[in-house]
């Protein structure tokens, strides 16, 4: 049977959804709606990750238990797939698994069942009894070995996590562990053999390194009474199941394994092997553990394990609540068209690779590809056949007797040509497709904007209009770009649903591109003497400054907005814990009294900066310590005395213009190399720190 299944991760229960998420999300329904439009029955799988102590953690800092916890923050991520048209109703997932679910227990202990009576490929119990001692992440729910961690600087004090930068737990405590090292020739053997399994081939050749270098035995389960939230060992309830053990086997749970509800409901033998997604940084314990288990269980390996890249933001760092540099889920509804952050999320990053994203960079690509590109192609068509053709699909071929006349004109009377190159797209397109290489796919499907775009220009159809003897030539022009206008969209429909069915309702078009086959596309299918639909505007275009302005005035974390309680005194490196400035009182700050010459103002070397850090100095209650990043190698060390304006924590993050060139000095054993740039008004001087209100990378000069 045709079938495919397509699985994200299962996001842990602790936190709420990001971007981060959603873009796996985007990924795996452009996925799925590929696969469903080519007629495969598809079943698509995301849900949550709902045990642990993380999760145990988190509920009861909230007051909760932890159920209530994983209950409320699956609000949130079904409140995402809604509201960004992913969920079952808009044509998205077919389930949102979570492994609290009464059935995921009953798959869960039997594959621990299965495993727990297998031998390993070297004849031993895949699953043992032992001890483990060792540095246990909480975030991380993993054991940490010595490269996977932080030293301690002080003797006595516990090392720390290389991901979280929190206290490790020493944990020694009986636990039954999976025999994994003697899995490492079996695993090998599946990643030599299937090249695809694990993709794109830089991260397989990681998987097989990190395999060469020699596998440990996987703790796979905790006592009950320091992990207790979880699936309890099957006939040994005194351990609760690792929850990486619980939570991978979800993707067979949710199809029937182990249970009957769900295989009368889905059916694991039709779906299973999966095609899972997965980010970067969980790709070991998808492509090592996972199949290893599975091994064990003697259970068909996925189908693929596909690892993305992550988002990183404008400057290329991680994103982090921080450094105020998250991408909100909120502004990107309210201020951004669906199919424009999905088309987006799908050209930007380079599949695999770090992508980096920011709402600039979102509209600038909006406005050139979609507005400028495909939008505008569609509107400049349509409006066409409706002023010079009657709003009717015109004739795609010229009559013998016109040719020659459609050849003075310079259009190319052989309709193959454009047909040939808009299929030769179309394969192309299909093949970076199916390799998920979508940057390419969609680079080729523009390659057909703009080569319909010139034709159109080239044509010049508003001049052929004016000539009755070429009513015919100015007919192929348009049939040909309306044409083109029905592949794209249904060459474009997985990535832009919304768009696309636009387009397809005003050409005029039966149905939805949903269900047609983009490579089953015939050219000259569009009807001739049908009535195209009302046109409007598929991608208005945003007005950048406005939208913005209007982000950054309502993102707290943006940092580019100071309020009255959080305004500020910038500081020069004096030896004195500086007061607030004492000048300037809005009557004094206007007067002017000697004027310099460019060449001074030139001589003082002003950045745009970003607060990394900013602590206050001991025993100098008006001294904060901030790092700034002004682009280079290292931050910046400055001092400023604005403690008694400024929390630190409100600070990180944001965008301040620094003194750059100003010599450094020491205050209170500490060098400051810089400055920041504050306003002060009033009696007292207060500061209000320079910054600004549109995104400007760190380190651009000020002229
Ligand atoms: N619960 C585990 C997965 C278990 S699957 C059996 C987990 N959850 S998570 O919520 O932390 O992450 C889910 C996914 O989100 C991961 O694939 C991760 O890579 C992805 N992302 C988190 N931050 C991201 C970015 N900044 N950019 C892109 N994807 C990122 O891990």
């Amino acid at each position: 049977m045709n079938t495919f299944y397509v699985t994200t991760p299962i996001y842990y229960a602790n936190s709420l959804p990001h971007l981060g998420h959603l873009y796996t999300m985007i990924v795996s329904d452009t996925i799925a709606r590929a696969k469903r439009q080519r007629g495969i029955e598809t079943y698509f799988l995301t849900g949550t990750d709902e045990h642990g102590i993380n999760i145990e953690r988190a509920a009861q800092k909230a007051g909760r238990t932890p159920k209530e916890q994983a209950d409320y923050v699956v609000t949130y991520y079904k409140k995402m797939t809604s509201e960004f048209g992913l969920d079952t109703e808009h044509g998205g997932f077919d389930i949102f698994m979570r492994t609290t679910e009464p059935f995921h227990y009953q798959g869960v202990s039997e594959l621990w069942r299965r495993i727990s009576k297998a031998k390993t490929p070297r004849g031993n119990d895949a699953i043992y009894k032992g001890h483990y001692e060792g540095w246990f992440c909480a975030a991380c729910a993993e054991y940490k070995t010595e490269d996977e961690y932080q030293k301690p600087k002080n003797e006595g004090e516990p090392p720390t996590c290389l991901i979280h930068d929190t206290p490790l737990d020493r944990v020694s405590e009986e636990s039954y562990f999976f025999r994994l090292s003697d899995y490492d020739e079996a695993l090998l053997s599946v990643l030599e053999r299937r090249p695809d399994f694990v993709r794109p081939e830089y991260r397989r050749n990681e998987v097989i390194s990190f395999v060469r270098g020699g596998l440990q035995d996987l703790s796979v389960s905790r006592l009950k009474n320091s992990v207790s939230w979880g699936v309890p060992v099957p006939d040994d309830p005194a351990h609760t199941m690792y929850v990486w053990f619980d939570a991978l086997t979800n993707y067979i749970t949710a199809i029937g394994f182990g249970n009957e509800e769900r295989q009368k409901a889905v059916g694991f033998e039709k779906f299973w092997p999966a095609l899972h997604l997965v980010g970067k940084d969980i790709l070991r314990f998808h492509a090592i553990y996972w199949p290893a288990f599975l091994l064990a269980a003697d259970i068909e390996l996925p189908r693929a394990i596909v690892a993305h890249g992550m988002w990183l933001d404008p400057n290329g760092r991680k994103m982090s609540k921080t450094l105020g540099n998250t991408v909100e889920l909120d502004v990107l509804r309210d201020h951004f068209p669906i199919d424009a952050i999905r088309y987006f999320c799908l050209r930007e990053m380079v599949f695999g690779q770090d992508g980096r994203f920011g709402y600039e960079g979102l509209i600038d690509r909006a406005n050139s590809d979609l507005a400028s590109g495909l939008g505008n192609l569609s509107s400049r068509t349509l409006t066409m056949i409706a002023r010079y053709c009657d709003s009717r699909i015109p004739s795609g071929l010229i009559p013998e007797d016109k040719l020659l006349l459609a050849k003075r004109t310079g259009v190319d009377t052989d309709e193959t040509t454009v047909a040939g190159f808009i299929e030769h797209a179309r394969d192309q397109f299909v093949h970076h497709f199916d390799n998920l290489a979508f940057s390419k796919a969609l680079e080729t499907a523009w390659s057909v904007v703009a080569r319909v775009d010139k034709m159109l220009t080239d044509a010049k159809p508003w001049d052929l209009a004016k000539d009755e003897n070429q009513k015919q030539t100015l007919g192929v022009v348009l049939y040909r770009a309306a044409e083109s206008l029905r592949w794209l969209s249904a060459m474009l429909y997985p990535v832009m649903p919304e768009a696309s069915r636009a387009i397809w309702r005003q050409l005029g078009v039966d149905g939805s591109p949903a269900q047609v086959d983009p490579t089953q596309l015939n050219w000259g299918e569009l009807k001739e003497g049908s009535a195209i639909g009302e046109v409007q505007p598929v991608f208005p275009r945003m007005d950048k400054a406005k939208i913005m302005s209007q982000i950054s005035a309502t993102e707290p974390s943006a940092g580019v907005h100071a309020t009255e309680a959080d305004a500020v005194v910038a500081v020069a490196p004096t030896t004195q814990p500086a007061p607030p400035m004492k000048h300037a009182t809005e009557a004094d700050a206007v007067g002017v009294t000697s004027f310099i010459e460019i060449d001074d103002f030139a001589k003082v070397d002003l950045r745009v900066g970003q607060v990394l850090s900013a602590e206050r100095v001991p025993k100098a209650d008006k001294l904060l310590l901030l790092k700034i990043d002004l682009g280079e190698e290292q931050p910046r060390q400055i001092l400023a005395g604005i403690a008694q304006y400024y929390e630190p924590e409100k600070l990180i993050g944001r965008k301040v213009v620094i003194v750059a060139n100003l010599k450094p000095r020491k205050l209170r054993g500490f060098e400051s190399q810089g400055m920041v740039v504050a306003a002060s008004y009033g009696e007292e001087g207060r500061p209000v720190i320079a910054t600004f209100t549109e995104d400007v990378p760190n380190g651009a000069r000020l002229k």
